[in-house]
């Protein structure tokens, strides 16, 4: 299905992966509403996306997904100016504290992650089916993005909010979408395994001893893979719900599985793909 006349709105679009979805879905000419609360770092991304694609249209409004009013206000405002918002992805997110057991966070840190990932999550979901008229128009697509965390509960000791905040996600997902049912609208979702982002610098406090111990001897996806991803589910007909997707680096087998001597076989791989590029 062409992305071209579709209007998406992406939280958490400033960085990572919601930026990797928007930069992909701008080489497909969609109409973007960009949401985080970072209003400079909107702007420039918006700059970017305009500068290389000459009429794309870009909206951005610094919301913060845990305000309620705030993000109501900014979807109804939103849709005045663009007639329709035809695909929600529902990305911001965080984890913070780790590696402390539960009792150790903060409790700020807790208010933050399950006010961004359990109440903004749905907040962002409310909006855009009542006052962005998705519900109405019973047509849509809400595309969250979980976590393989989400399904792999209880994975291993530290992220205890972050992993009930993901499954809580999953749980939502599913629900919703039968909620949904006589409607034209699909629930789907996208469940990432590790991406390099600021996302795994933040979950450990910018610690670079714990992120260098976390991402040893692997490689993690990049945002970008997470991107096409999206665009592959986006990409379906009306007959054809993704309805999840995992998309993990091949090292991470589970969660607490990690192949960390990935990269030392890496010039095994690299000499085989030479050897096959040759034989073409
Ligand atoms: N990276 C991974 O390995 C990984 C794996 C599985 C799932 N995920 C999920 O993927 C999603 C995106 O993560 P990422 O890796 O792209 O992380 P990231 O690079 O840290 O980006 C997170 C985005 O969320 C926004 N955000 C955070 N809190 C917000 C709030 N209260 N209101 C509005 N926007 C907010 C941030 O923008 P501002 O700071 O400007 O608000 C930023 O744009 C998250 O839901 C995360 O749980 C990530």
């Amino acid at each position: 299905m062409s992305l071209k006349s579709q209007t998406v709105l992406i939280t958490g679009a400033s960085m990572g992966i919601g930026a990797a979805i928007a930069r992909r879905l701008a080489n497909e000419s969609a109409t973007l509403i960009l949401f985080a609360r970072s209003n400079d770092k909107l702007s420039v991304l918006s700059k970017e996306l305009q500068e290389r694609h000459t009429g794309l249209k870009v909206y951005t409004r610094a919301v913060d997904v845990q305000d309620n009013t705030a993000l109501s206000n900014a979807v109804s405002n939103i849709i005045q100016q663009v007639s329709q918002i035809d695909v929600l992805i529902n990305n911001a997110g965080l984890a913070l504290g780790a590696p402390n057991a539960f009792p150790d966070l903060e409790i700020q840190d807790i208010i933050t992650m399950t006010g961004t990932n359990i109440n903004g999550f749905m907040f962002a979901t409310y909006a855009v089916l009542n006052q962005g008229k998705m519900k109405a128009r019973g047509r849509g697509t809400i595309l969250n993005v979980t976590s393989t965390t989400g399904l792999e509960v209880p994975p291993f000791p530290g992220e205890a909010v972050y992993h009930a905040s993901k499954a809580c996600q999953e749980a939502f997902t599913n629900v919703l979408r039968t909620e949904l049912t006589g409607t034209d609208i699909k629930v789907l979702a996208l469940r990432p395994g590790v991406v390099a982002t600021n996302f795994h610098e933040q979950r450990v406090g910018y610690d670079k001893q714990s992120y260098d111990t976390f991402m040893k001897g692997f490689e993690p996806l990049v945002a970008e893979d997470v991107a096409d991803a999206a665009a592959f589910m986006l990409g379906q007909g009306d007959r054809v719900s993704v309805k999840a997707l995992d998309v993990v680096p091949t090292a991470q087998r589970s969660l607490q599985v990690f192949d960390r001597e990935w990269n030392e076989r890496g010039e095994g791989r690299r000499a085989e793909a030479m050897s096959v590029d040759r034989a073409v």
